[in-house]
């Protein structure tokens, strides 16, 4: 346990470039595995779960090895070519690895044991083994397809045509993972559109993907099986949910102004930026260019006035891991900001509506909480209390967002708990403090 605490802050200056992008990282890895040759990643996130997902390939067969130079370089197995690990795979608190590597492991004749920490295996994991499960994987895993549990891959993989029951990349992205080593067509129905990572990068290492939109805010995901992917360079761009911790921070405390770099803003991640926007603030995307398929920006960023505003259910998918931080966001508001949509925040690393509500009344800030729903009155403008200490219950974003409430409550805030924070942010206390932020001990 590794205590932290955040104190209000003079106003936050400069530049900064935040971490590789999470979810680009871990399919970075993943993809270069299953491909035939030398793939070559710069910019790889390297957080504790990505390094999970580094050693789970390894595991696997494929050789991945970080240059001195910081870049990270895959031999892949071809499809087909995964070998059975000797040893149980632990993937940390790591979701997205897990869910997507029992994605890649369904379609091949191989069994593999997988455990997680205390946080993954409270996760529900049925969503993924159902549809795997479909195309011919057997799992043997605790009540409700929990973890630790045990992939027998199939044998014979048989492609199916899947409409997911809750909008997630993680799960679309398992059954597209199956779907390469098996023959024919996998299809992935999704209501409504989530992160496309996994269909932009499959394109980049060689596969035939049809993609088409399907009712009002869907798509149908079509990936044609046994594809040969070759190894390719990827060039991962900073994560927009970790930049979006320095943004909150400097819309919150008055007179700042910085700019964060390299951003990777795919309009299937930029939901928080969009409602940022509705809620007053000046955020501008410049230098918007494209990096191995990715949108990219640099994000310059400026404290102002913020209004309450309602959020709709529907935007949900495009910023599912940013509602802890604008709940902080909300709390400076004039009115109230009303979340709502937000069922799939109770099953991430942690209940996070629960946190931000029991954290942010510990603050002094009146919040209102359904079952999935969150409702923040802001003080508009005025600091909170805070004062309060706050228990992160192994969730990365659950810490971060209120060490950046921290920065502008009237008394600090701490976090018993700072550790989970490497698994997305390595050098999260260095990079705030060195736009003025004030995170120490
Ligand atoms: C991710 C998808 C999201 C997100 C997670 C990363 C991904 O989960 O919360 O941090 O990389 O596919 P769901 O797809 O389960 O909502």
């Amino acid at each position: 346990m590794r205590p932290l605490v955040a104190r209000s802050s003079a106003p936050l200056q400069g530049s900064a470039r935040v971490p590789g992008d999470k979810s680009i990282s871990h399919r970075a890895l993943m993809f270069g595995a299953l491909a035939v040759g030398e793939s070559r990643v710069r910019g790889l996130l390297e957080g504790e779960d990505v390094l999970r997902t580094a050693a789970a390939m390894r595991q696997l067969g494929a050789a991945v090895d970080r240059r001195e130079d910081g870049s990270w370089h895959v031999h892949g197995v071809g499809i087909g070519g995964l070998c059975e690990p000797a040893d149980v795979i632990d993937m940390g608190n790591a979701g997205t690895g897990a869910r997507l590597l029992m994605g890649l492991v369904a379609s091949h004749p191989i069994t593999c044991f997988v455990t997680g920490d205390a946080s993954l295996r409270r996760r529900p994991m049925a969503r993924v083994t159902l549809p795997l499960t479909e195309m011919g994987a057997r799992f043997v895993a605790r009540e409700g397809g929990r973890l630790p549990l045990a992939v027998i891959g199939a044998t014979e993989p048989l492609p199916i045509s899947y409409t997911l029951p809750v909008a997630s990349a993680q799960v679309k992205s398992a059954v597209l993972l199956a779907g390469l080593n098996t023959p024919g067509e996998t299809t992935v129905i999704e209501p409504e559109a989530t992160r496309d990572h996994t269909e932009l990068m499959l394109r980049h290492f060689g596969a035939e993907l049809r993609i088409e939109p399907h009712g009002a805010r869907g798509r149908t995901i079509t990936l044609i099986g046994e594809p040969e992917l070759t190894g390719r360079d990827v060039d991962v761009p900073a994560d927009p949910s970790s930049a979006a911790f320095p943004a909150v921070a400097a819309l919150i405390v008055p007179g700042s102004t910085i700019r964060l770099t390299n951003v990777g803003v795919n309009p299937l991640r930029t939901g928080l930026y969009e409602t940022l926007r509705e809620m007053g603030t000046d955020i501008k995307f410049e230098s918007q260019r494209v990096q191995a398929g990715e949108p990219v920006a640099d994000l310059v960023i400026t404290a102002g006035r913020l209004r309450g505003i309602e959020v709709p259910a529907e935007r949900a998918p495009r910023m599912i891991d940013e509602y802890p931080i604008l709940a902080v966001c909300a709390a400076f508001a004039a009115g109230r900001t009303l979340m709502r949509g937000l069922a799939e925040l109770r099953v991430k690393e942690s209940d996070r509506l629960g946190a931000m509500a029991r954290g942010l009344t510990a603050a002094g800030i009146k919040v209102e909480a359904g079952e999935d729903w969150l409702a923040v009155e802001g003080m508009n403008g005025k600091a909170p209390k805070g004062g309060a200490t706050v228990v992160t219950n192994l969730d990365h974003r659950i810490a971060m967002a209120f060490m950046v409430l921290g920065g502008a409550t009237a008394e600090p805030i701490t976090i018993d708990d700072a550790e989970p924070i490497d698994t997305s942010f390595p050098g999260f206390a260095e990079l705030m403090n060195g736009l003025g932020a004030r995170l120490g001990v």
